[in-house]
């Protein structure tokens, strides 16, 4: 189906040629970079043209020993002691590095992790400098954001992140564990290390004291060495529902506090009274910019029966302009599906949606042949029994649903393990009220979708996880009272 806005756009590729990248990467360990215990290393590809970027070291248990070692000592002897508002002042100086050196972190992201350049450069690396902004702040402020309750510090945290958004994770994992005084071992994913490697060479430009915050790269062992360690004392984890649980069970019985932000399979609803070309946007905007990669995708649309056609064909059409393919063109939409694995995965889901009945609609936009791509996808009279609408699919694939009443589109958006976040379009302010208090989510956005601000906390329900990340909210984890 072609639209009358299907224009051709000549090719407009962001410049990487000034990209440094190293053949090899060791492990960030007290303000150093050093060679893994383990002497292996694993590489890293460009999932758009699985070229290999870079080796990354892979850092075994003796190598996780010597970072939360780092991260004890930098806490005991000089992070704990040390007065807030200087804290604050290195968090400060670490947003200001990263905007001045916003772009280049941006082309290492879309290069290391599939997303389009407009996401990285637009998004994540700003939202990233705007966190650690916003946590310097807070730092020598936390009387007053817990008045009367004395709130201190809890010691080392073990964060461990995703691939879909590894700066911003970072950031939203590293600024305010520093703010409230902790020191940190972190790790980025082994499909998207090289952002945070690029972190720690930020941080070590910004002189902060060595062990305060320590990289480490390596897979999910790596992970599972940091949980275990006896002088971990917090564990920050985002990534996938099964992982989460692994950790639960993991922690059980010790002193280790945890926030886990996990799976999502968000409702987007969209009532007959709602804007129906600006709920089409935030529908496109919701799950397939960003190649539907986000805990928080609007994934299963619900439109009331009686305005489902009009907007079913506004999406298709919508979906028509949507350009596929190289991340690094600044017209393009949807950039390349993370790595193999996930691309394998989302193609069984497509199958697995084929045989459950559903109507499957793809654009006839054509994607490269080398790399890892997806089209937007559709599941046209999808039900809620359906695996697709059940399951995190983690691609750009939409299940849609019609619903008659708001009794029953409550229901049905409730009836799935995952709480993470909803959307609501609707004219009326009631109705929005109405179901934000009944949505069982922890983001619900009204009129709009995927909106972020370090402001605002965010977090699960359910299987989604538990505690919440930015705002003043996002302190409490990395506290005691
Ligand atoms: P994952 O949960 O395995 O990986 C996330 C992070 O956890 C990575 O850094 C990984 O190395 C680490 N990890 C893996 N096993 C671990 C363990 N036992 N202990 C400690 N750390 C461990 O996610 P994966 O395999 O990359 O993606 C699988 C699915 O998870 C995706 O298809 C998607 O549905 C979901 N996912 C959800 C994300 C979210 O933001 N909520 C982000 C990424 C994936
Ligand atoms: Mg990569």
């Amino acid at each position: 189906m072609k639209s009358e806005f299907n224009w051709e756009y000549a090719p407009a590729p962001e410049a990487k040629d000034h990209i440094k990248l190293k053949a090899q990467y060791d492990l960030f360990i007290n303000g150093k970079f050093v060679k893994p215990y383990s002497k292996k290393y694993f590489a890293t590809y460009n999932p758009a043209t699985e070229e290999k970027l870079a080796e990354v070291a892979q850092a075994n248990s003796k190598d996780v020993d010597l970072a939360v070692a780092s991260a004890k000592n930098a806490y005991d002897k000089v992070w704990k002691k040390m007065p807030a508002k200087e804290r604050a002042k290195y968090i400060f100086r670490i947003a200001r590095v990263i905007q001045e050196r916003a772009r280049e972190l941006a082309v290492i992201e879309s290069m290391d992790g599939g997303k389009p350049i407009r996401e990285s450069r637009d998004f994540d690396v700003p939202t990233a400098a705007n966190h650690f902004f916003y946590y310097a702040g807070w730092a020598d402020k936390l009387e007053y954001a817990f008045p009367n309750r004395n709130p201190q510090s809890l010691g080392v945290a073990a964060q461990i992140i995703p691939w879909n958004f590894p700066l911003l994770m970072a950031a939203w994992k590293i600024a305010p564990a520093l703010a409230t005084g902790n020191t940190v071992v972190l790790k980025p994913a082994e499909s998207t290390p090289l952002s945070a490697l690029k972190l720690a060479e930020i941080i070590q430009d910004c002189d902060l004291p060595p062990g305060v915050v320590n990289i480490i790269t390596g897979f999910g062992d790596t992970g599972a060495a940091m949980v275990a360690h006896p002088n971990v004392n917090k564990i920050a984890f985002t990534g996938s529902t099964d992982v989460g649980k692994i950790i639960q069970k993991a922690i059980a019985g010790t002193n280790k506090k945890a926030t886990l932000e996990l799976g999502g399979k968000a409702a987007n609803i969209v009532f007959d009274d709602a804007p129906i070309n600006q709920a089409v946007e935030g529908i496109v905007n919701g799950i397939f910019f960003n190649q539907g990669h986000v805990c928080c995708a609007g994934s299963r649309l619900f439109v009331q029966e009686n305005v489902a056609a009009e907007v079913i064909q506004k999406l298709k059409a919508r979906m028509e302009t949507l350009i596929v393919g190289d991340p690094l063109d600044k017209n393009t939409d949807i950039g390349a599906i993370n790595s193999k694995e996930q691309l394998d995965k989302i193609n069984e889901y497509l199958k697995i949606g084929s045989k459950e009945g559903l109507e499957l609609f793809q654009t006839s936009a054509s994607v490269p042949k080398k790399g890892f791509y997806c089209k937007p996808t559709l599941f046209i009279g999808a039900a809620q029994s359906n695996r697709v609408v059940q399951e995190e699919i983690f691609g750009p694939v939409l299940t849609i649903q019609t619903f008659r009443t708001i009794e029953e589109v409550i229901e049905k958006a409730n009836n799935i393990p995952y709480g993470l976040s909803a959307g609501v379009w609707t004219d009326k302010g009631s109705k929005i009220f109405n179901l934000t208090s009944k949505l069982r989510a922890g983001v619900i956005w009204a009129n709009t979708y995927n909106k972020f601000d370090p402001t605002s906390p965010f977090g699960g329900y359910k299987e989604s996880g538990f505690g919440r990340e930015g705002g003043l909210h996002g302190l409490m984890p990395y506290l005691k009272f």
